[in-house]
């Protein structure tokens, strides 16, 4: 694919940023509880420094990341990078191999580019606006499409680690394939590779930045990405929460699914 310059520096620095938080992996990680009761480590704040200082050299655009304090100045901006330093913090720290570091480029509150890396084994997701999904694992780069399951019963779902609740949110809808997987993004590239064909979250803690490049390459690998009323995502928003819950799947099972969870989101939103 023929890859714009933001593109490229997108990339070189997600891999960088992936090779510095593998060099943390070994080491004593030292961890502090945020505000919002979720760890974070000195891995995601170094990373973070690192991919900001960065992106800042290469481009004089306004960045929301994770792991910075949020100035505003981003809004009404055309040009917004959205970052997530370390996406699956538990992941890291309990060293299941599924975390991932994500990028992604907004132009006038819509996503224009994404890029997620998957430091451990090296796999590389990223799309461009119109130019289709990608991966590149050792070096060959692949066009990545959604899968083509329409039932979901046969349906393969990706859910988080640790979690009952939406382990039985998909008992009640008739989802029989379930996987455990760390990392929203990488959940959700999941699903945008066709290895997996949806993921859903009714409640999510999840903002902007979980989703953005993941989401956006889900939708050009054909896949669709919106909160539990079908409504789909905004960036670069005043409030970056995803307060609607995430649904991410291969765009064939999105109108059923939406209509299987609506009891669940009823009540859980409304009962
Ligand atoms: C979290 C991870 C996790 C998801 C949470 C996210 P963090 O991000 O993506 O898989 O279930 O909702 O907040 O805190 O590890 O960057
Ligand atoms: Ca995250
Ligand atoms: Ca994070």
């Amino acid at each position: 694919m023929e890859k714009s310059n933001e593109l490229k520096i997108a990339i070189e620095i997600a891999k960088e940023a992936g090779e510095l938080l593998l060099q943390y992996y070994d080491t004593e990680l030292s961890i502090e509880t945020k505000e919002n009761n979720t760890p974070v480590s000195n891995a995601d704040l170094a990373t973070n420094d690192f991919i900001l200082k960065k992106l800042r050299e290469h481009f004089p655009y306004s960045i929301l990341s994770e792991e910075s304090v949020d100035d505003n100045n981003r809004l009404g901006k055309e040009f917004v990078w959205l970052v997530d330093p370390l996406d699956g913090t538990k992941d890291f720290i309990e060293k299941t191999g599924e975390f991932t570091v994500v990028i992604g480029l907004v132009q006038n509150n819509q996503l224009i580019m994404g890029v997620v890396y998957r430091p451990t084994t090296k796999e590389l997701y990223y799309a461009q606006k119109g130019k289709g999904a990608f991966m590149e694992v050792g070096g060959i780069e692949k066009r990545i499409t959604v899968s083509k399951a329409e039932s979901i019963a046969d349906a393969r779902f990706t859910v988080s680690r640790m979690d009952q609740k939406h382990l039985d949110y998909m008992d009640q809808i008739g989802v029989v394939n379930k996987m455990r997987m760390g990392s929203a993004a990488l959940k959700i590239c999941k699903v945008a590779q066709g290895d997996y064909d949806a993921y859903f979250v009714l409640k999510s803690r999840m903002s902007e930045w979980d989703d953005c490049a993941a989401g956006f390459i889900l939708a050009e690998a054909g896949g669709i990405l919106s909160n539990v009323f079908g409504d789909p995502m905004l960036y670069n928003q005043e409030n970056v929460s995803r307060t609607k819950g995430t649904v991410a799947s291969n765009g064939v099972l999105h109108k059923d699914l939406l209509e299987r969870m609506h009891p669940i989101v009823e009540k859980e939103y409304f009962g």
